[in-house]
């Protein structure tokens, strides 16, 4: 069992007012801190980037170079959700519209004055003379290492750009070699998480010599349609198409996909983990399921620059709480507990309980048992507290997810004097007939 399972590292101790360090070297790039800002409009120019490592970021990949673009106008959505703007974000942006020349100038000055923080630059260019060319004037800049942009799914990729090459393992295995010969720093392929499985363009990142991953870029989306025009959004003079979303509302698809590489024996690079990420709860998410970095563009687009003072400080109280003195001795710890469904205990048990006293009587609890699981919260009256029927109630947690009140359900641990049995122990057994799943 991995040390997080008592809450504590084995041997740990709270260090509380111990120094922690939150340096991290991701595939021989390093930052005073995980936290990086992902390719994208904060990483556009120097002073951007001048004002995030002001703010404390420990790295930026820079906005993605190559031919400069046209953009269009306008360029990007968003899902409001109960109130909340933001919850996911949409955009058809390209990489950068600055010349070349400008950008490798500015992230020059950007290294000279922040030697300490890693900075990356972002690539996307077509041709093996092309990617020689950029990746020569890039580390010329100085900079700590390069992500070859493999992911944008929207327009690039019409021009055998972005995710076409992210999409096709050969084709990208084909470039990571080329950058992998042409580059004396680290090559970190970004991947596209537009695809069915994600360990075939992963592997054919390791197959092609890339030092590390980062993952996910945007996910291919419709963010919806103007009710009015008929467009779909963004709308550009009345007409839209597919962009790339990202933001809260994917980071479970992308944490997910950093599982997935993570538990893969075969793959063995560093990972950069990106996806959502606002708080730094998300970010250790992804460090407890194996990136050593972590990016954020979203967040910082919603909320500006000083949200990795939260990041820094919750990181640091949390690994002061639990003991751990450097990044490195969590990164992945929450791995072994990640299971396939096969080998988890089948004999494990778990019944709702409702605290009467903070109860606010909603009854929303009783009514999503009823309708929407197992019809075991009753409402025995006078009041209108509802009470769980224990025997019927199966552990499925729903109710404690739509109570409103936070700690009012809590799932109480039923001991059944059953020895820990998995699926795949009955299959092995000869035990597993139709329909013992339920
Ligand atoms: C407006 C916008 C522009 C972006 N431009 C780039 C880009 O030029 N290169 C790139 O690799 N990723 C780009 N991305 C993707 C982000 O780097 C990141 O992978 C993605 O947004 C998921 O992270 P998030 O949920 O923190 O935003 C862009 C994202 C947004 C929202
Ligand atoms: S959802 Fe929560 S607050 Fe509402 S009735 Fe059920 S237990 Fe009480
Ligand atoms: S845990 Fe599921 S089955 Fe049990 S009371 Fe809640 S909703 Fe009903």
């Amino acid at each position: 069992m991995s040390g997080l399972g008592n809450g504590l590292p084995r041997n740990g101790r709270p260090r509380t007012g111990a120094p922690v360090d939150l340096a991290v070297d991701c595939a021989g790039i390093r930052s005073p801190n995980p936290f990086w800002l992902a390719s994208g409009p904060p990483t556009n120019t120097a002073g951007q980037v001048h004002r995030a490592f002001e703010a404390g970021w420990g790295g930026a990949v820079w906005k993605t170079l190559g031919d400069p673009i046209t953009n269009t106008v306008s360029r990007y959505g968003g899902t409001a959700y109960q109130g909340r703007n933001v919850a996911g974000f949409n955009n058809i942006e390209l990489i950068t519209d600055r010349p070349l020349d400008v950008n490798l100038r500015e992230i020059a000055e950007v290294k000279r004055v922040w030697p300490d923080r890693a900075v990356v630059a972002s690539l996307m260019v077509e041709s093996r003379d092309e990617w020689r060319d950029i990746i020569r004037r890039s580390e010329d800049t100085g900079c700590d290492g390069l992500e070859l942009n493999f992911g944008c799914p929207h327009g690039m990729c019409e021009r055998g750009m972005g995710s076409a090459v992210g999409q096709e393992p050969k084709v990208l295995e084909e470039i990571a070699r080329w950058a992998a010969e042409f580059a004396t720093t680290p090559v970190i392929v970004k991947l596209t998480p537009n695809i069915t499985d994600i360990l075939y363009p992963a592997m054919a990142a390791q197959r092609g010599g890339a030092d590390a991953v980062s993952l996910v870029n945007t996910f291919k989306s419709v963010i919806g349609v103007d009710h009015d025009t008929l467009s779909p959004i963004p709308s550009v003079d009345g007409e839209g198409t597919s962009g790339g979303y990202c933001g809260p509302a994917v980071k479970p698809i992308a944490l997910h996909m950093v599982t997935r590489l993570g538990k893969a024996p075969e793959f063995e690079l560093p990972i950069s983990g990106i996806g959502g990420v606002q708080s730094w709860e998300d970010a250790l998410d992804f460090l407890l399921l194996g990136a050593t970095s972590v990016q954020v563009c979203t967040a910082v687009m919603h909320y500006g620059f000083r949200i990795v003072e939260d990041l820094v400080r919750g990181l640091e109280e949390w690994m002061r709480r639990k003991g751990y003195a450097r990044v490195d001795e969590f990164v992945g710890a929450a791995l072994p507990n990640y299971r396939e469904w096969g080998d988890l205990d089948l004999n494990y048990k778990i019944v709702a309980e409702i605290d009467p006293s903070t109860c606010i009587e909603c009854q929303l609890c009783y009514a999503a048992c009823e309708d929407g699981a197992h019809q075991c919260i009753e409402l025995p009256g006078p009041t209108r507290v509802p009470r769980v029927v224990e025997e019927r109630c199966v552990g499925c947690n729903l109710c404690q997810l739509v109570c409103p009140v936070e700690g009012c359900i809590t799932m109480i641990e039923v001991e059944t004097g059953l020895p820990r049995e998995s699926w795949n122990d009955r299959v092995r057994k000869g035990t597993a007939g139709a329909g013992s799943t339920h």
